[in-house]
């Protein structure tokens, strides 16, 4: 049985059509496939397990500096917080958060899957009795409305860890932090972890694990189109290419071609060279004069910064600047 805490808000968001995107994503001169679709089931538990590598230093980074600075944010957020996580991800930062906040009131994840979204609400629910919990089905890229707390609830407050937003482009994260600076509202919060530009070799073991998941996670990409595609594709044809470029700031990950080959999938070929690549995802890294430079044209402020002792990770609180009096 659902605990009466727990109220779901399914707007029914329109599947995407993963044929035609794959298909669109070939034809570009770079051939390209949307990061989004790591994420099945096989996906996000190799995701997991990367978070668990040694080099994947990200996680817990973050973790630890949440550990640390939890009961300063639990301050500055203040008492009956509504928080809004967009992505339900396996949930473990967000139990940290909404343990040390002062009697949350509401707690709102919104995802594209459902089984995902019930999943970590059912979890955080059973945990935490007293929270309201609203999850919404829903496409985060999108605007969409919030449901409010029937207890009446404090700020809001935008929760987006794990330096998710560095899989945006730079342009496309200040498109995200300004429909999130809506979403929280007047007075309301934002907190957003960042991964820190850094020496390339840390950056480049963070995306070439020994145990070859990170691999894997690529790979999988490839996986799902065998699967789900009506295809020729052969995964032995690719490897997983990673590497820092300097130039961009960023992490791109691709699936190289490893000889001449053509690819059908329905009616369209694709045509490979050897060494040509499919762009499958860039993780870009920030310093903190450019998260200070993305708030600003965000129309957000800096309340708060939170780092490691090495400045490898950086959690920023931004406030939404409070409406004009009168
Ligand atoms: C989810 N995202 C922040 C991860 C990243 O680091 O860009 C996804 C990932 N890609 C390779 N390893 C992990």
């Amino acid at each position: 049985m659902r605990p009466r805490s727990l109220r779901v808000f399914d707007l029914h968001p329109t599947g995407s059509d993963f044929e035609a995107e794959v298909v669109e994503g070939l034809a570009k001169p770079q051939k390209t496939l949307p990061c989004k679709y790591f994420y099945d089931a096989d996906g996000a538990q190799l995701f997991e397990a990367i978070c668990a590598t040694q080099e994947y230093y990200l996680t817990r980074t973050e973790r630890r500096i949440f550990k640390e600075h939890l009961p300063d944010i639990a301050k500055r957020v203040g008492p009956r917080a509504m928080v809004i996580e967009p992505g339900s991800g396996s949930g473990v930062k967000t139990r940290m958060l909404l343990e040390a906040l002062e009697s949350p009131a509401a707690y709102v994840p919104v995802d594209l899957s459902r089984t995902q979204l019930l999943v970590t609400s059912a979890e955080i629910a059973g945990a935490l009795p007293d929270l309201e919990v609203l999850p919404v089905c829903a496409d985060y890229s999108q605007p969409f409305p919030l449901p409010g707390p029937m207890s009446g609830s404090g700020r809001r407050l935008v929760f987006y860890p794990g330096s998710t937003i560095g899989n945006f482009d730079r342009p496309e994260a200040t498109q995200f932090l300004k429909r999130m600076a809506e979403e929280a509202g007047p007075g309301g919060g934002l907190l957003i972890g960042f991964d820190l530009k850094k020496d390339p070799t840390v950056l480049h073991a963070a995306y070439n694990d020994s145990h070859g998941l990170t691999a894997r996670f690529n790979k999988n990409l490839l996986v799902r189109i065998a699967k789900h595609c009506d295809t020729d594709l052969e995964l032995d044809n690719f490897a997983h290419y990673a590497f820092y470029n300097p130039a961009h700031g960023r992490v791109e990950m691709h699936l190289v071609a490893v000889r001449d080959h053509t690819v059908r999938i329905k009616e369209h070929k694709f045509v490979f060279n050897a060494g040509e690549s499919i762009w499958t995802e860039s993780s870009y890294k920030y310093t903190r004069a450019e998260v200070r430079g993305l708030a600003t044209r965000a129309g957000l402020e800096v309340a708060a910064e939170y780092v490691d002792d090495k400045n490898w990770f950086l959690v920023a609180l931004f406030n939404v600047k409070a409406a004009p009096a009168g």
